[in-house]
């Protein structure tokens, strides 16, 4: 058996992390995963986060199993975050909400479900999306294929390569949608876009998957969570996956979730059935902490409102750091534009750079980005700035 196993490659994020640790230069910088770092390049420990722990561990509970399905407090705490408390689906109990570990883990419940109950359904992956997506969906056996996404000429969406695309899908295709902060791109639709997206979703009977994992990294938690809300009142079954990863700065923890909007309360408690099924016989039920920690901070106005004004500290600095990025690139490159920096939304940049590129500023500079050309802007501060600009600039 085991001669025949061939090495499976690095992961193309993940695996760089992996080359970053290993490098010896005392320079090196990490611009691949993404993670927020403060400015002193720290990954932050929320003061939410604290004063949550504080009053967990002041509460000495035990370390006992959650349901399969997660805490409680936590999935309702999440489809209000998530569907808006005043949506019309919570209302009508049509939301099945599911704890999931990260974002990733909820994909991947998301996949099983509809590999089980829609097995000849394929995936449609924006062009280009996160790595992990293709992999992923291909792994729970779908064929995974693209629609157009990013145009580079203009930095932006081509939408009319988007739409025209999702106008020819059979019914059923499985479409993957980045609710907010495309990644890898930062190009997101404009409100008449996601219109469109939607009406098209409706009239070809597609199955929207939408992933939402920097809820709060565009312009804030409400505005950036408006797409999936007017998905979910005007479309069914729609499934989202979101992180509070980046968002609570608790990578390690795996704190995510996955929610499937049904047609009425029927349909969606028989789904839950059948989520916690899938997830029973994966991990049997997810872990403890993460969870009560986001759904104390949730559910606690002023820690609420304290994780919203840190979250926004994140949001800004990282606005800042673009802005910083492109007037040094344009002031080292002159007469080039690199104002698309500013316009993209969430923690990276497209940057357009090549494979080579990317090798020659690992090879060179020991500064590590995708390979893709994706830079993590949110790893970038006051202190490393001007040593990843010079190098840039060097190999442009
Ligand atoms: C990223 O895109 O870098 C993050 O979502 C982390 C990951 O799991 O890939």
């Amino acid at each position: 058996l085991f001669t025949a196993i061939p090495m499976a490659p690095r992961d193309p994020i993940l695996g760089i992390t992996e080359a970053f640790h290993a490098d010896t230069n005392p320079n090196k910088i990490n611009l691949g995963v993404g993670v927020y770092y403060d400015d002193n390049g720290k990954v932050p420990l929320l003061k939410c986060v604290q004063e949550a722990e504080k009053r967990i561990t002041a509460q000495g509970s035990p370390h006992t199993y959650l349901p399969i399905d997660g805490l409680p407090l936590y999935d309702n705490a999440v489809q209000k975050l998530v569907f808006g408390e005043d949506n019309i689906v919570l209302k009508e109990k049509r939301a099945a909400t599911v704890q999931a570990i990260g974002g990733t883990g909820a994909l991947k419940i998301g996949a099983d479900f509809l590999k089980r109950f829609s097995p000849d359904s394929q995936v449609w992956i924006s062009n280009p999306s996160w790595e992990n997506h293709r992999a992923l969906f291909e792994y729970a056996g779908f064929k995974v294929n693209t629609y157009p996404y990013y145009d580079p000429a203009s930095h932006g969406v081509d939408f009319n390569g988007m739409i025209g695309t999702l106008k020819t899908l059979p019914a059923r295709s499985v479409v993957i949608l980045h609710a907010c902060c495309h990644n890898p791109t930062g190009a997101d639709l404009s409100d008449a876009q996601w219109d469109e997206v939607i009406e098209v979703v409706r009239d070809r009977k597609l199955i929207p998957f939408l992933d939402m994992a920097y809820q709060g990294f565009s312009e804030g938690i409400e505005s950036d969570g408006q797409i999936v809300r007017r998905f979910s009142q005007r479309y069914s079954p729609v499934l989202v996956s979101n992180s509070f990863s980046k968002s609570f700065s608790l990578y390690g923890e795996r704190v995510g979730a996955f929610s499937i909007v049904a047609g009425n309360a029927d349909e969606a408690s028989r789904t839950l059935s059948q989520l916690k099924r899938i997830i029973r016989t994966n991990y049997s039920n997810p872990p403890i902490y993460g969870a009560k920690i986001v759904a104390t901070v949730l559910s606690t106005p002023e820690l609420h409102q304290m994780w919203e004004n840190e979250l926004t500290g994140m949001r800004v600095r990282i606005h800042e750091m673009r802005h910083k990025l492109a007037d040094e690139l344009t002031a080292r490159k002159y007469g080039e534009d690199f104002s698309f920096i500013t316009r993209q939304n969430g923690m990276f940049s497209y940057s357009g750079l090549s494979a080579e590129q990317v090798e020659r500023l690992k090879n060179e500079f020991s500064v590590y980005i995708v390979s893709t050309g994706r830079i993590c802007v949110a790893a970038l501060n006051s202190h490393n700035l001007n040593y990843v600009v010079d190098a840039i600039a060097k190999i442009l």
